[in-house]
């Protein structure tokens, strides 16, 4: 292709990336599968690897992530980035709206009301229509030049568009686009995102994060680009600084969505303080349905010229508000500490509260977690305690008021023997947890029950909880593979059993036996060995007799699979009791499906064992990562003697020494591309 036919191409692939980019992540709607949009990307890509001058900041390719920087340079802002001041109720609302009256007598006031959302505020410059920079509030005067990871995040557009959206402005659009003008607004985690992180973060023991605010804060203070892309973050304006002329609040949220922002898909005109009201509780009804976190709305006097009369006091414009929901916390007396013995053995303390009503909800228990927590919180058994429910997550203490003591509190000790079978109770070197030593303890096989019926395992239906201990009680079934034995006439006699249901159940028994490899391996309850693990292992080894006599080295080989989890697989398998349960649970009709042939087999990279270090300058590691995947190859992030290539970017760490000195094949990352394509 000439440079004149690539330069067309180039732009059209451009508006169109940004097109279905726009689409998924302001509108929440999607036209092409995300393979599709990957594959137009990748043509960009490398149409500008071809024509090197032909790259703008503002293409899509640019949102990757760059090198890591030292430190964030200091931004002053042009207009302070204030904070709100907060209220909490009708009363302390009603007497907000009195106080501003005052200021402007006579004047009709009304309102915008929107959602607020949980992040970290941002503030967006656009010079001619294009991002140049983002920076953090900082103290409010001077911030943190964040411009490098704020690209990153798709739902900001690198150009302003002209004109998306209902009822846009015209001539505000187009001054907006030839001005300078600066946005305002919120960076977020949705909900979802922030689960699969901390799920993430916890598979490689790592510190996870407290809530969604911080992991978007964290994500976005990050000195290296490369993490804040792979964080997934959302974005949402509330405000328009520059003055083009709109009137009132609402105007700049209509002109910012036709400039192609997300600018509050919840927000309402609001004519009155009886209009707030009714706004407050309307979000507060739909709330925890959201898919991000808000504690709760703002409200701002529409008129912008009534807004800059009132002023500032302190840190805080007159003109708005924060209008918060009651915090998910309340206060409670542990009367009892217990411990819970989950299907790997392990013993969780779990507090047992005086009821309380939190948020809505009526609280009895929260999770400790562990001996190690206990002692942080340094809590008693009769201390009072802050718990905190955090959406559907089970709640948490998080603070011992310990001025409230009478000294009659007690200390808790974990138990010598496990509550259930009075076996002892172990601590093994190393963990956190303490474990009951009795492999065959009747909570523990409850508990490797449960899962092994779950949805992602076997996925029996008819099997709850209730149903498994009665059969457990009549002897019936005291591990998995005794499920396969049952017949009707079994069941039959028991109890909440009819003809029908015990037909039902042994049907649905007999329909689980041909189950996919990777549920077969995630039913098995090994430590550490989530779905996705489970999914890796299935695609790696493909059969189950590979599957148990690997050696360790493999499993540690494996991608995703982190040196823990390779330990904890390897002795499960080695376990001769474990072994014995699979050898039964195969001889009870069990049949594993095949699984389906990949690249893995036929790809360019088939069976290759792959690391790479440093940075490449085509590549983010996750679409390195991808690339290998799809040719067939292993992402590998060890290097051994079992590694086949070590591609080495800018900036290469140990791993390329660890190379040499084993004699692993070195290639850079032309050689590595070629290889790709080969
Ligand atoms: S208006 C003068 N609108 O909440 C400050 N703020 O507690 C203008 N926030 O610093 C803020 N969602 O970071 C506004 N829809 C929204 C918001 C919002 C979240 C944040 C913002 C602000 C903080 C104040």
């Amino acid at each position: 292709m000439n440079k004149h036919d690539a330069k067309a191409r180039i732009e059209k692939l451009r508006r169109e990336i940004n097109h279905h980019r726009y689409l998924y992540h302001v509108l929440d709607k999607q036209e092409i599968s995300d393979a599709a949009l990957d594959s137009l990307k990748h043509e960009l890509q490398q149409l500008e690897e071809q024509f090197p001058n032909l790259v703008t900041p503002d293409s899509p390719t640019q949102r990757v992530g760059g090198t890591p920087l030292g430190e964030f340079k200091k931004v002053r802002h042009a207009v302070r980035m204030l904070s709100l001041n907060d209220v909490f109720s009708a009363e302390e609302t009603t007497s907000w709206v009195e106080r501003i009256q005052k200021i402007v007598p006579g004047r009709v006031l009304d309102f915008y009301g929107e959602v607020k959302m949980d992040g970290l505020a941002v503030s967006l410059l656009y010079r001619k229509g294009m991002l140049v920079r983002a920076s953090t509030r900082g103290d409010g005067a001077i911030g943190e030049d964040v411009t490098q990871n704020i690209k990153t995040i798709e739902a900001i557009p690198l150009t302003l568009e002209r004109g998306k959206g209902p009822g846009a402005n015209a001539a505000l659009v187009s001054r907006s686009i030839l001005s300078d003008i600066e946005v305002r607004g919120e960076v977020y985690m949705l909900k979802s995102v922030f689960e699969k992180l901390n799920a993430d973060l916890k598979k490689v023991n790592m510190p996870v994060f407290a809530n969604p605010r911080n992991a978007a804060a964290g994500s976005v203070r990050q000195l290296d680009s490369k993490v804040t892309v792979k964080r997934k973050l959302s974005f949402m304006a509330y405000d328009l600084v520059t003055d083009l002329g709109q009137k009132t609040h609402q105007e700049s949220h209509g002109l910012l969505e036709a400039l192609g922002f997300k600018a509050g898909t919840n927000n309402e005109y609001l004519n009155d303080v009886g209009a707030i009201e009714r706004y407050h509780r309307q979000i507060g009804k739909i709330r925890s349905k959201l898919p991000y976190w808000t504690d709760g709305i703002v409200v701002t006097v529409n008129s912008i010229a009534t807004f800059r009369e009132l002023g500032v006091v302190g840190k805080a414009p007159r003109g708005s508000i924060a209008y918060k929901y009651p915090a998910e916390q309340a206060t409670t007396v542990v009367e009892d500490i217990q411990v819970q013995v989950g299907r790997t053995g392990a013993l969780t303390p779990v507090a047992h509260l005086k009821p309380v009503r939190v948020a809505g909800s009526t609280v009895s228990r929260a999770t400790l977690h562990n001996m190690d927590e206990i002692e942080r919180l340094g809590v008693k058994i009769g201390d009072t305690v802050i718990v905190q429910k955090a959406g559907d997550i089970i709640p948490d203490v998080v603070q011992v008021l310990s001025k409230l003591r009478t000294g009659k509190e007690r200390a808790y000790r974990m138990p010598g023997r496990c509550p259930v079978c009075k076996s002892p109770v172990v601590r093994k070197k190393g963990e956190v947890a303490y474990y009951c030593s009795n492999k065959s303890c009747y909570a523990q096989q409850h508990e490797s029950l449960r899962h092994f019926v779950s949805r992602q395992a076997f996925d029996i239906d008819g099997l709850g909880p209730k149903i498994l201990e009665q059969l457990a009680r009549a002897d019936l079934v005291k591990s998995s593979s005794d499920l396969f034995l049952l017949t009707e006439a079994d069941l039959e006699p028991l109890e909440r059993f009819a003809e029908k249901s015990a037909e039902n159940l042994v049907k649905a028994i007999r329909a689980s036996k041909d189950v996919s490899f990777a549920r077969f391996i995630y039913s098995l309850g090994i430590r550490h060995v989530g779905e996705e693990t489970a999914i890796a292992l299935a695609n790696h080894f493909k059969t189950f007799d590979k599957l148990v006599d690997a050696p360790f080295d493999e499993f540690d080989s494996i991608s995703d699979v982190g040196g823990v989890v390779a330990k904890s697989i390897y002795e499960f398998f080695k376990e001769k009791d474990n072994r014995r349960l699979i050898d039964k649970l195969i001889g009870s009709g069990i049949h594993i499906q095949r699984v389906q042939p990949t690249a893995h087999n036929t790809g360019a990279l088939a069976g290759k064992k792959i690391v790479v270090t440093g940075t490449l300058a085509s590549l983010s590691r996750e679409e390195a990562k991808e690339r290998i995947r799809k040719a067939g190859g292993d992402w590998v992030t060890s290097v051994s003697k079992n590694t086949d290539y070590v591609v080495v970017g800018e900036n290469p760490g140990s791993k390329y020494e660890k190379a040499k000195q084993l004699g692993v094949k070195v290639i850079d990352e032309k050689e590595f591309t070629e290889l790709l394509t080969s």
